[in-house]
């Protein structure tokens, strides 16, 4: 925890309390108001968290003004240009870029755990087909917990370690596994000769019968998407995270939460809502209609894949998003797919409006990775899963810092009641 090097003073019916300041290492000071209920009998107010840390941190920073995201300090657009998912992940789990020799141990370690108990395929084999993968998501991944007992004591820390490669290594299968169910073809095992992101297309696009070859530079497109996915700070997931694991739940029901948060549109549906959406409008002609309509505030429609709630510039993984997909679609030959003239004309006309340059909504990640995934072959339907799959190091290195702390209290936002106050009961007959 930081030290306090200067205060604040709040005054309450004239009464003066002190509240210590902190000066996090980058990003803005921190009022301590962790005292204020104690001493002054007063909560304080805030929902949607926009004005509130909730905890301290070493992982990942962001510097929305002037959209920086920083992984234990390294630029993102550093990482996914010069590094890869697993690197990455390395990175965000014990703090350090790994050398050679620690990489190699750690993607064998995460490589040798990628099967899952043959027990589970029955897991899946009940849903109904037509189950939303991420549903099955949830379902799976919570039910982890009653697969491997030998990593669910949050007190020892190799059982922590166990389940932290474990769930890095068995989500890409999982989500695999719900695609081909629902596809009504057989579960493709893990191949260990094959890295991360290779072995996941692998696993969502091959069939017994035929030979399946990954195309490398889909495969680097898809590790890209990991990367750029793989942690976002106090996001609304990571923050469910948190909050679940702070009761001391086990890691697999903790991070099941994650992902159930994830599956909201405002979140990580946004990248299937964002295709969906620009299905809808379909041609260029329709945009005016569907820009007029999101600036209509008797209109609940958003243009989806737009703004965050961090980010008042430019999200710097849309960047790195966006050359993405123009190589994937030059590669796959689609780069004058409508869809696609439709995304681009959407951004320009959206950028150009002072509707959205005046509330500082700019493209988000999401923008771009979803017009990736569609032109690699995955439907809608998979997005917000693969966007599970990448953000699971996020959660767990999240997790791990929370639990590792001595000080770990158990998350209990309170409120402010507008409710009745205590009234007698009346019986049905005199209601
Ligand atoms: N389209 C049109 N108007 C928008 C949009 C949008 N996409 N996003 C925000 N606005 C408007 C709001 O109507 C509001 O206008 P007002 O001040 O006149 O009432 C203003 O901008 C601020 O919006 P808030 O909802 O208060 O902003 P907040 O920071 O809470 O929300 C969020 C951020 C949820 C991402 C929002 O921009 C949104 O819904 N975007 C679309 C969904 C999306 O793409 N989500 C992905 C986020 S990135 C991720 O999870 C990886």
């Amino acid at each position: 925890m930081a030290e306090s090097t200067k205060s604040a003073k709040l005054t309450i019916d004239g009464k003066e309390y002190d509240l210590p300041i902190y000066s996090p290492t980058a990003g803005p000071d921190v009022l301590d108001i962790r005292k204020l209920y104690a001493q002054a009998g007063v909560f304080t107010y805030d929902p949607g968290f926009t004005s509130t840390a909730s905890c301290d941190s070493t992982i990942t920073f962001i510097d929305g003004g002037a959209g920086e995201l920083l992984h234990r300090g390294y630029p993102i657009d550093q990482l996914a240009g010069k590094s890869h998912y697993l690197e990455v992940c390395y990175l965000l789990l014990y703090g350090e870029l790994p050398s050679p020799a620690q990489l190699e141990d750690f993607e064998s370690r995460v490589t040798n755990h990628t099967m899952l108990h043959e027990q589970m395929m029955n897991f899946f084999r009940g849903f109904r087909r037509d189950a939303h993968p991420m549903a099955v998501m949830v379902g799976v991944v919570g039910a982890m917990s009653a697969f491997y007992h030998d990593s669910t004591d949050i007190t020892d820390p190799w059982q922590r370690e166990v389940a932290s490669i474990r769930l890095i290594a068995k989500m890409p299968t999982i989500a695999a596994n719900a695609y081909k169910y629902t596809i009504g073809q057989p579960f493709i095992y893990p191949r260990n000769d094959l890295d991360y992101a290779s072995n996941f297309l692998r696993m969502c696009f091959a069939v017994p019968a035929e030979d399946y070859q990954v195309n490398p530079i889909l495969s680097r497109a898809m590790d890209r998407i990991f990367t750029l996915h793989a942690d976002h700070e106090q996001n609304a997931s990571t923050s469910t995270v948190r909050l679940a694991s702070s009761s001391g739940a086990n890691p697999f029901a903790c991070i099941a939460a994650g992902i159930a948060c994830l599956w909201g549109p405002a979140h990580g549906g946004a990248n299937q809502a964002c295709l969906e959406m620009l299905n809808e409008i379909g041609t260029v002609d329709r945009i005016p209609e569907f820009i007029a309509r999101a600036k209509d505030k008797d209109d609940p429609f958003r243009l989806m894949g737009f703004g965050h709630r961090v980010y008042k510039n430019f999200d710097p993984r849309a960047k790195v998003m966006k050359e993405s997909a123009d190589e994937v679609l030059e590669l796959l030959g689609v780069d004058n797919n409508p869809i696609l003239q439709v995304a681009k004309e959407l951004e320009a006309a959206a950028l150009a409006d002072p509707y959205f340059a005046d509330k500082k909504l700019f493209p988000n990640v999401d923008f771009y990775s979803g017009i990736i995934l569609e032109a690699m072959g995955f439907p809608t339907s998979m997005f917000t899963p693969i966007f599970a799959v990448a953000r699971t190091v996020g959660w767990i290195s999240q997790w791990k810092e929370q639990i590792s702390d001595p000080q770990l209290k158990i998350g209990r936002p309170r409120q402010l009641y507008l409710g009745e106050t205590a009234r007698d009961y009346s019986d049905i007959e005199n209601r």
